[in-house]
């Protein structure tokens, strides 16, 4: 017989003090991280000399670029990357709405116009298609997200981009370790942004850039990295004229700690992802048979991974579930002990946010997005289709492969589906707020 919903005076799937074993605990810092840190302190290091450059070579390597260029968050690497592919006022960038903001927000900075593309409703990444509607003569870079770590269909992003001679930028932030048919995230396109704060390589506060390209390179140490905008790194004599000054009036370069924590990460960090991979795809093939949740994780066979799995999805099919909306079943989730949020960036779409539409930012008498635009590009914002639609869920974010505690919140979210129907008759609907973990409406 199924057992009796949590919401309705059962007892919950799973108690509060599984969801803190160790299967769940990240970032994890050991010794190494501890000694490094502590060496550096001891000796009063703070200088970024040996720590990061060392930093930047070996996450080059184990990335699979030439070059990696340090940055103090994953917002500045977009900022940085962005103009080192030339992005300008008037330019446009197009982006996915269904991201964290700092994947589009930098364009603004730089005078540059953001084009919402939607998503494809597989990957949740950008889709070549509606990024083809929206290319126009002044498209300048498109900028993929390979979203909760899952890669971006980039064979049809980089054909159309070629063809319209377009930069392709990737925000890798969620997806250190993921590959597209073999190869990794960050060596996918032009210019790759990571984001090393709070994500799979955690250093506490930090960003990275990944290229392979010299001139590129040379552009972004010459943005944000006054103390090595010099001859000895910087060969174009354009750039050299300003050598010393940052272009960008800003630097944003890596503290020296988390350069130390980020090469102790690095050492470890394929062999934990490769238990996280194990976990997360036991959880998913256990669930496969089930409907109402289709995991967010791409075809294996085609070389591609998730890596990372960093705040991993279902996608959510209330079809399948007799019209129970995405809220009414986090809801019944939520109370069985695992506290699922709807309301990721994926529910939250930028284009929708009044930043987006009407802020005078820089006092041009109007609205930054479109301030030095051609075209009022707010009206494309009308279709995004998938993007407006699609309803996902968290999952569980397994870190260690542990069958049982895993067979636990399988069974949990089997509890749900199978009593979903009497879910429906108080069914808030998708339209109400449902809180999410840190308890903003
Ligand atoms: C997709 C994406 N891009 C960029 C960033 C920005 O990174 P940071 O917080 O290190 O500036 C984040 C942060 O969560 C992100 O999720």
């Amino acid at each position: 017989m199924t057992k009796k919903l949590a919401l309705e005076g059962g007892v919950p799937a799973v108690s509060g003090e599984m969801g803190r074993s160790a299967v769940f605990t990240w970032p994890v810092f050991g010794k190494e991280e501890e000694r490094a840190v502590l060496e550096l302190l001891r000796k009063r290091d703070f200088a970024d000399e040996v720590e990061v450059p060392s930093f930047e070579n070996e996450f080059a390597e184990w990335c699979g670029t030439r070059y990696a260029i340090s940055q103090n968050c994953g917002t500045s690497a977009l900022l940085t990357s962005m103009y080192a592919v030339g992005v300008g006022a008037g330019d446009e960038v197009i982006v996915p709405s269904a991201t964290y903001w700092a994947t589009a927000l930098p364009a603004f900075s730089l005078g540059a116009t953001v084009v919402f593309g939607d998503i494809d409703r597989r990957t949740l990444g950008l889709c070549p298609h509606d990024v083809e509607r929206k290319i126009s003569h002044r498209t300048k870079a498109i900028v993929v997200v390979h979203i909760f770590g899952h890669p971006v269909d980039m064979d049809g992003i980089l054909r159309v981009a070629r063809a319209n001679n377009v930069r392709v930028i990737e925000d890798a932030s969620h997806a250190h370790g993921t590959q597209y048919r073999g190869k990794k995230a960050g060596t996918l396109a032009d210019i790759a942004a990571f984001s090393l704060c709070g994500k799979p390589i955690h250093v506490g506060e930090g960003g990275m850039i990944a290229t392979s390209d010299d001139a590129l390179r040379e552009r972004c140490l010459a943005w944000a990295h006054n103390f090595r905008f010099n001859h000895l790194e910087v060969k174009n004599p354009d750039l050299l004229r300003y050598a010393g000054l940052p272009l960008g009036g800003v630097t944003t370069r890596m503290h020296n700690l988390s350069a130390a924590i980020g090469r102790e990460q690095l050492k470890t960090f394929d062999r934990r992802m490769q238990e996280v991979n194990e976990a997360m795809n036991l959880f998913w093939d256990l669930l496969s048979d089930y409907p109402g949740l289709e995991a967010h994780r791409p075809d294996q066979s085609k070389g591609s991974t998730m890596g990372a799995w960093y705040t991993p999805h279902a996608i959510y099919h209330a079809d399948q579930l007799n019209g129970l909306s995405a809220a009414g079943f986090a809801r019944a989730v939520r109370a069985e002990g695992f506290p699922t949020r709807t309301r990721s960036c994926l529910t939250e779409p930028l284009h929708r946010h009044p930043l987006l539409q009407v802020a005078d930012v820089y006092g041009h008498g109007m609205p930054t997005r479109i301030a030095h635009a051609e075209r009022d590009v707010r009206e494309l914002d009308a279709f995004l289709p998938n993007t407006d639609a699609v309803r996902t869920l968290t999952v569980p974010a397994f870190k260690l492969c542990d069958k049982e505690t895993i067979q636990s919140y399988v069974d949990l979210f089997k509890k749900v589906i199978d009593n979903h129907p009497s879910l429906l008759a108080n069914d808030p609907g998708d339209g109400s707020a449902i809180p999410d973990v840190r308890g903003d409406a």
